[in-house]
């Protein structure tokens, strides 16, 4: 049944497995029910603001096309730029009077990690994580976790490759935690040492995962049934000469694909840069954008089952 009702969606460890398999039917009846009739009236006269403070095109999006979907009414906060915050209004401020506007829910995405679960504190409405800084986002795992049940039909004893910038990305980290919720699933973490995954991660995972880390996508390849790519997190480097250092170091290319007979679904959260090549999408194995698109279907699931009882 829907435990979300009037929920805060911080963490991706938020979500148990029955939350989430009901979550995945929901965007099915939405799906299919938005195939008869455009516009549905589930979030009729409910406002949903969203706040993102660092940039996002999917994220922003299909949070905006959900809620204009489930029809309701969409507030954007827009550009940090131009508003008070570049005049040096808190974060605090900021959330206090957003959330006094009285919206029935507030997506926030922010540099920070951390911001969501300040921003539910001070908030009333229920805050849905769109992303805190290199910590987690906990939408975007239920887009991947929704997207290999619908491709491979199951999510028990899935092996799963996340490959690239491992440690300063958000995705590996939320979509860690959210597969972790499910029985016999390995995971092999595909990167250079220097961008390997955050340890806090794998103590969070630890005895529901079986889980290896290693240096390069050809040595797994074949045992896996999901390789999920991430691009390097450029914007969170403290150091740009260690970026220019780390920049093409790992690369999936046609050429490589190539040379072996099984291959496994390919996902990425986008944007891509230069670690996923354009060729590649043309293999039926290529996933990310039907994944980019399931994303309005989850994220309809997810603000109705708060909004609604
Ligand atoms: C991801 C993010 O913002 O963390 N993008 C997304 O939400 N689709 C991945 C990324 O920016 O690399």
């Amino acid at each position: 049944m829907n435990s979300l009702y009037n929920r805060d969606v911080i963490s991706a460890l938020d979500f148990d497995r029955k939350t989430m398999d009901y979550l995945f039917h929901e965007a099915e009846k939405i799906r299919q029910e938005l195939e008869v009739k455009g516009i549905l009236d589930y979030c009729r006269n409910k406002i949903m603001v969203t706040v993102f403070l660092e940039p996002s095109t999917r994220t922003r999006l299909s949070f905006q096309f959900a809620m204009t979907r489930l029809g309701g009414i969409v507030v954007d906060f827009g550009l940090e730029q131009a508003a008070s915050i570049a005049k040096g209004e808190s974060f605090e401020d900021t959330i206090r009077m957003v959330d006094g506007y009285k919206p029935n829910i507030i997506v926030l995405r922010h540099r920070e990690p951390g911001s969501s679960r300040k921003a539910a504190e001070i908030a009333s409405a229920p805050v849905i994580n769109a992303g805190d800084g290199w910590n987690e986002h906990p939408t975007q795992a239920l887009l991947d976790l929704y997207t290999i049940w619908r491709e491979i039909k199951k999510i028990d004893g899935v092996t799963l490759g996340i490959m690239g910038d491992l440690k300063y990305g958000r995705t590996p980290s939320s979509l860690s935690y959210a597969i972790s919720k499910y029985d016999d699933v390995k995971i092999y973490y595909i990167a250079p040492k220097e961008l390997q995954i955050r340890r806090e991660v794998l103590e969070k995972i630890d005895r529901r995962v079986e889980w290896r880390m290693v240096e390069r996508v050809e040595e797994v390849i074949e045992e896996l049934d999901v390789l999920y790519v991430t691009r390097l997190q450029k914007e969170r480097f403290s150091d740009p000469s260690e970026y220019e250092r780390l920049k093409g170091s790992y690369n999936l290319t046609i050429n490589l694909l190539k040379k072996f007979k099984k291959l496994p679904i390919i996902m990425h959260p986008l944007p891509r840069v230069d670690e996923l090549s354009p060729e590649v999408d043309s293999l039926p194995q290529a996933k990310y954008f039907t994944q980019a698109e399931n994303g309005v279907y989850i994220r309809a699931a997810l603000i109705k089952s708060i909004l609604t009882e």
